[in-house]
């Protein structure tokens, strides 16, 4: 049942070249130039005249939502505001029919986005549901929405289905833009092919498994770690550190890069390992000064470079490689190498990987 792999977590974490292509299936046409998916093209209006778009959800898919504020914002220029669902539910948002939600869950059973969904469609709002197990309470409770076809996710530890729900984001950004016109026509296109390698991308950083398992043996017993990413990777650090946190119980925080210097630099010395993801593109020279600030207090710095880097890698403890692609695509593959990370660290601590402590895979109560 664990296809040859010793936890599901491991199994779910390499199934996704095959799971993301299933996403794109019927969706992505890049040939044509064409992004298909019904639930969009039914209510495409109203995602035009939409005043705003928010989405609500938890966990690793609140870490999902915060990619796709980027995103759409970016190639659709439509504003978007990222709620915790549990905040969301209880403090009187401001949000009416001329807003969309988007909720995104893995199970579709989160109780908390459950109930934000209610309460914006009491409100009058159009809900669209980013759901992995087809037919749940929320693909049910929402209007219209787009299924993740990551399969089953057993691991309690979500890590297809994030990537999954980032590959259902992006598609529907790239669908706005071009509805609007937001997103020129070349840039379009090549956002859609690139799209299409995104698959074969995740399989080679997948290749790096035996470089992470080398870097976890040496910090498997650290206390703490932190994890910095900038931009589109700064979701990507979150969702590195939640992963750690979850499943072996190392205590660990992401932050956006250029936020270490408002307090947590205080905390590193020779002790510390530091995750930076440090694409080569639109923040490199800032991420290269943020690496240059750890090193100059001594921490120890495990760097997700691009292939072919050098600045990056010059100064950091440890490198792990992952393919080029735009910085917008690049949370699915940067994503890949800390999945790893906090598996190996969680398997060489004896812990639990599938069923980590004090969690349920999906939260039914609030
Ligand atoms: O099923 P959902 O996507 O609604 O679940 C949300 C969170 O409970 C979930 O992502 C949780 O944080 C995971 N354990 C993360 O790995």
């Amino acid at each position: 049942e664990k296809g040859g792999y010793d936890h599901f977590m491991l199994k779910e974490i390499h199934e996704q070249p095959d799971v993301i292509t299933d996403t794109f299936r019927g969706r992505l046409l890049p040939e044509q130039g064409i992004i298909r998916m019904a639930g969009i093209e039914d209510n495409l209006e109203k995602f035009l005249k939409a005043d705003k778009i928010t989405i609500a959800a938890c966990g690793t898919s609140w870490h999902a939502a915060l990619v796709a504020e980027y995103i759409i914002e970016e190639f659709a220029r439509i504003p978007v505001e990222v709620e915790y669902a549990s905040e969301f539910r209880y403090r009187n948002p401001i949000i009416s029919e001329n807003d969309i939600l988007i909720a995104i869950s893995q199970s579709g059973e989160t109780a908390d986005t459950l109930a934000a969904i209610k309460l914006a469609k009491e409100r009058g709002a159009f809900v669209f549901g980013v759901c992995n197990v087809v037919g749940s309470s929320i693909a049910r409770e929402t209007h219209a929405g787009a299924y993740t076809h990551a399969g089953p996710e057993i691991g309690v530890a979500s890590t297809k289905a994030f990537t999954t729900q980032i590959t259902v984001l992006t598609l529907i950004a790239l669908r706005l833009a071009k509805a609007k016109g937001t997103l020129s026509n070349s840039d379009y296109q090549m956002y859609l092919n690139e799209m299409g390698t995104i698959p074969a991308k995740v399989e080679e950083a997948l290749k790096q498994n035996e470089e992470v398992l080398k870097i976890a043996q040496v910090y498997k017993d650290a206390p703490n770690c932190l994890y910095l990413g900038r931009g589109y990777n700064y979701p990507v650090a979150l969702e590195g550190a939640l992963k750690l946190k979850e499943i072996s119980y190392i205590h660990a925080e992401g932050y956006p890069a250029a936020e270490m210097k408002h307090g947590p630099i205080a905390l590193i010395d020779e002790h510390m390992p530091v995750v930076v993801v440090a694409q080569n593109q639109n923040h490199y020279d800032k991420i290269v000064s943020n690496v240059q600030e750890i090193k100059a207090r001594n921490g120890k710095i495990i760097a997700v470079v691009t292939k072919g880097d050098t600045q990056v890698r010059d100064l950091a403890d440890h490198v792990i490689e992952v393919p080029s692609i735009s910085e917008a695509l690049s949370p699915i593959i940067t994503t890949i190498p800390l999945q790893l990370l906090s598996y190996h660290i969680a398997v060489l601590r004896n812990c639990n990987v599938d069923q980590p402590r004090n969690l349920a895979k999906s939260v039914t109560v609030e």
